[in-house]
């Protein structure tokens, strides 16, 4: 099964990435963490992006595109893969069609308040990428990762001005591929409001 996961900053698309590829035992590929990794590495493609992704801007489409390439040709997304933040402009959505057969695009609808709240109170886990809202999703420990003990920290880019602009950006350049999907008759909705549980169920019914 090979999915793409599309929605708002916040709308929960990296939570609903980990559930579900455990259940499916597919990968998570989220372009928003292969970024992160390469600026913790310092490699020469996190130079290049850092600045970017801490204003809430888009990584030009040509990086994005081939980081997406490589990944995609691991062993390990050969039986399907789930998309989560990729692609995010028409230009990405057009190269990933010329290499790729689609099943589905879920839509993971939200509004922009509970956006903002979700992202104001995210941490994150500085090991293992674990994703904790201290309300909503609180560890055990605070401060502490559940699952492997790392530190957890609050992203560069979760500060409001950058929030903001990332609906923005978000709402000018990743919106129109709902159209888009829904035009190639691959598009699926979910109300993403309610419980992680929940959304994980309305994503199931939707593929069974
Ligand atoms: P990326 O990492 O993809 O960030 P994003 O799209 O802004 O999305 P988020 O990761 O912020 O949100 P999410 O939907 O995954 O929500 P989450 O599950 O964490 O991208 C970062 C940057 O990288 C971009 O700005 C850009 O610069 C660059 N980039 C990445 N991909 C790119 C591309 N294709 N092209 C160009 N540039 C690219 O949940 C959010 C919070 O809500 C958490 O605290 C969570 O615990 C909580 N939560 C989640 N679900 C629920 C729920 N159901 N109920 C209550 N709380 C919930
Ligand atoms: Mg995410």
């Amino acid at each position: 099964m090979n999915l793409i996961f599309l929605g708002a900053p916040g709308a929960g698309k990296g939570t609903l990435a980990t559930l579900l590829s455990k259940d499916y035992g597919i990968p998570q590929i989220s372009t928003g963490d292969l970024f992160r990794a390469a600026v913790k590495d310092g490699s020469e493609l996190g130079r290049k992006v850092k600045g970017i992704m801490e204003k809430g801007e888009l990584v030009p489409d040509s990086l994005t595109v081939e980081l997406v390439r490589e990944r995609l040709a691991k062993p390990d997304a050969q039986q399907g893969y789930i998309l989560d933040g990729f692609p995010r402009t028409v230009a990405q959505a057009d190269a990933l069609a010329e290499s790729q057969k689609i099943d589905a695009a879920i839509n993971f609808r939200i509004s922009d308040e509970l956006v903002i709240r979700r992202l104001s109170g995210r941490r994150v886990c500085r090991s293992c990428g674990a994703i904790y809202h201290i309300d909503n999703m609180p560890p055990k420990v605070e401060g502490t990762c559940d699952r492997c003990g790392g530190e957890l920290y609050i992203r560069d880019d979760d500060k409001i001005e950058s929030i903001k602009n990332r609906l923005r950006v978000y709402k000018e350049q990743t919106e129109p591929l709902i159209a888009y999907y829904r035009e190639e008759g691959l598009l699926q909705e979910i109300d993403s409001s309610k419980s992680p549980q929940d959304s994980l169920g309305q994503i199931k019914s939707l593929l069974e």
